[in-house]
């Protein structure tokens, strides 16, 4: 553990009873990096974010969050939260909510009025500060619960399923959020089921099914390699001798398939079809996505668990 570390754990794991929530999760999360910790529902996601806040007591292991040990007080208050399931009471005004927060975050009061007023520019409130919640989208309330997140200046910021109550414009609203956090040196720990939304914003994610990490990496490390599909017609013959030196063809009707492909050799590859007579109708760059990676992962674990039994 050094400072440029801001989570790790060792073994931890928590049992309900007979559920095992968590199956000993080992990590480091650097500071300054946005990690991504992903599957499905009941996978143990939620448990995980619990265990390194403290709000909930591990049955194993340990682990420790910005130096100190898991629960620590003072660290808390270096640490946002926002939890999956939150409702703020309807009555109350966004910017009592925050203020009923900065007490409970232990904000000096001279700093409240500053710290509100960012937070509320940052998620883009300002001009509903007044406004009851009751009043909110649903959009808006998981906004507002970032905001609350992020009151105080905190180094690490535990974001619990942020876009799945949120439409497409929501969810674009909060990617650029995680952005913003990620060019501040924030840490952020984001759990989500949706594999697909947090592609784009994690530098590296772990994937995590029935409490047990099934991968952990890089995310364009587990995406693998870039293909590009072009459709041409009229360019026959030629194509494997001129387009070989892009890398490994297939050829399927009109259809060209190079994989892997360097994105950036894209144009060139245009422009040798057409010098070759060829004519162009489209150019799709393809990607595994984690989703597919998911999946393919999930299938090679029933199959080693088939072959067990
Ligand atoms: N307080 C609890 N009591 C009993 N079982 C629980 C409790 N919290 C979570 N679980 C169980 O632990 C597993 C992981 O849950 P959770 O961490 O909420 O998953 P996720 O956030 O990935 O959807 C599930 O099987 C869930 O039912
Ligand atoms: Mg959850």
């Amino acid at each position: 553990m050094t400072d440029a570390t801001a989570i790790e754990t060792r073994e931890l794991a928590k049992r309900y009873k007979e559920t095992i929530a968590l199956a000993g999760l080992t990590m480091t999360v650097p500071r300054g990096e946005v990690f991504g910790f992903l599957g499905p529902n009941g996978a143990g996601k939620t448990t995980a974010v619990k265990l390194l806040l403290g709000l909930a007591r591990p049955t194993g292991g340990q682990g420790v969050v910005l130096g100190a040990p898991l629960g620590d007080l003072a660290a808390r208050r270096r640490i946002g939260y926002l939890p999956e399931l939150f409702r703020y009471q309807s009555w109350l005004r966004a910017r009592e909510v925050l203020a009923a927060h900065c007490e409970l975050a232990g904000v000096p009061s001279d700093r409240w009025a500053g710290q509100i007023s960012s937070v509320l520019e940052l998620v883009g409130l300002t001009d509903r500060a007044g406004d009851r919640v009751g009043s909110f989208s649903k959009g808006m309330q998981q906004r507002l619960g970032i905001a609350v997140a992020l009151l105080g200046d905190p180094e690490v910021v535990f974001l619990d399923e942020p876009t799945s109550a949120l439409d497409p414009v929501g969810r674009a609203d909060v990617r650029a959020l995680i952005h913003h956090l990620r060019e501040h040196g924030v840490t952020v720990f984001l759990n989500s089921h949706l594999l697909g939304e947090v592609e784009r914003v994690c530098d590296r994610v772990a994937i995590v099914d029935r409490g047990r990490v099934i991968v952990e990496g890089r995310i364009d490390e587990l995406l693998g390699s870039r293909s590009v599909r072009i459709r041409v017609t009229e360019f026959d013959g030629k194509a494997e001798a001129s387009l070989g030196r892009f890398g490994p063809l297939t050829i399927e009707g009109d259809w060209l398939t190079i994989r892997p492909v360097e994105a950036e050799s894209v144009p060139d590859i245009v422009a040798t079809i057409v010098a070759g007579g060829g004519r162009v109708h489209a150019v799709e760059p393809g990607r595994a996505t984690l989703e597919d990676r998911f999946l393919a992962l999930l299938q090679i674990e029933e199959a080693l668990e088939a072959a067990k039994s």
